[in-house]
């Protein structure tokens, strides 16, 4: 049985969660349950009602936002009902993992389904779905032999022809915070002050550069793969191309969303068997509906992203994204990036 937060709670965090109280249960009343605090916001119903169907534990989901979950967890301590936390973006996966929110795991099921970039090394989070940060392009107007980097995107040839998401976006922050991984923070400094030189367009979330070079407003932009997946899956003639950028240097941006188990979880086996089970068994269930990319590379990507072809990641542990998640914000914001 669900049980409620304590009074108070819900008001104290305000009203942005989108349920509270008694959630959304999958499954039955008898047997194991557990709850899962989720800021992932693609769904994924169906992975998680054949999880319930074929281990018999029941799923419930508080939703929110990724900092409102992070600080309910916070308040609720060891008394919150929590026993995942998923999440999209390392960054704040990370961010949990630092406010001692999440608990170690280990799992050969999980180390082997995972590949040791895309989870932390001591078992906190794991990814269950990749993402690439690519180059999008008008096909109208560019070539994609015109690109190469990110860091390319600073020459002039580019002045006033890109898109680009928000500084407050964690893709964002993430993408940068690679630069500083690789490259040290003087570098990618240089990289961020290029692109401001070229006056790019700053828009609000990565659907809205996807139509925007789409209908030829911008040439190029930098987004989610999984964007352009969608927008093709509907339309297949729209006139945007996917670049994987960096294929002779660092590789591509990757970046997950994944989950943990919590510190005060119950049932911690139950928890760890459903990122089991997610990255495993439910891997393409749980991907496949938002265009992802399977983190277990035994399983296969959906049509459509196998037209984008091949490409050579970035191998950098994505724990490190997180690490210099401040830098990156730093970065941003003395370079006038917004
Ligand atoms: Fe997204």
């Amino acid at each position: 049985m669900p049980r409620s937060p304590r009074p108070g709670l819900v008001l104290l965090l305000g009203s942005a969660l989108l349920v509270s109280g008694c959630g959304v249960s999958l499954g039955g009343e008898d047997g194991p349950s557990i709850q899962v605090y989720s800021a992932r916001s693609y769904g994924a119903e169906q992975a998680y009602e054949s999880f319930t169907a074929q281990t018999g534990i029941a799923v419930e989901f508080l939703n929110g936002s990724d900092a409102e979950l992070r600080e309910r967890l916070e308040v609720e301590g060891e008394s919150s009902e929590a026993d995942v936390y998923m999440t999209v973006d390392v960054a704040n996966l990370a961010l949990a993992a630092e406010q001692d929110l999440l608990q170690p795991v280990r799992s050969p099921e999980l180390e082997a389904a995972v590949p040791a970039s895309l989870r932390d090394p001591s078992g906190r989070w794991f990814g269950l779905s990749e993402r690439a940060r690519v180059i999008i392009y008008n096909t109208d107007d560019v070539a994609a032999t015109d690109l190469s980097t990110y860091a390319a995107l600073a020459d002039a040839r580019w002045k006033d022809r890109i898109c680009f998401r928000t500084s407050t976006s964690a893709y964002t922050q993430s993408l940068v915070a690679s630069f500083v991984a690789h490259d040290g923070a003087e570098k990618a400094s240089d990289v961020i002050e290029g692109w401001m030189a070229n006056d790019p367009q700053i828009l609000a979330n990565d659907p809205e550069i996807v139509r925007t070079v789409a209908a030829g407003g911008c040439a190029v932009g930098i987004t989610n793969h999984y964007y352009v997946g969608r927008e093709l899956a509907k339309d297949p003639d729209l006139p945007v191309g996917v670049f994987f950028p960096n294929q002779t240097t660092t590789g591509t941006h990757v970046n997950i969303s994944g989950a943990g188990v919590t510190r005060s979880a119950d049932d911690v086996a139950s928890a760890t068997t459903f990122l089991e089970w997610l990255a495993t068994e439910g891997q393409s269930l749980f991907v496949d509906g938002n265009f992802e990319y399977p983190v277990n590379r035994s399983v296969e990507p959906v049509e459509v992203l196998k037209g984008f072809g091949e490409f050579t990641r970035d191998e950098l542990n994505v724990g490190s994204l997180g690490r210099h998640n401040a830098e990156a914000v730093q970065l941003l914001t003395d370079a006038g990036y917004r």
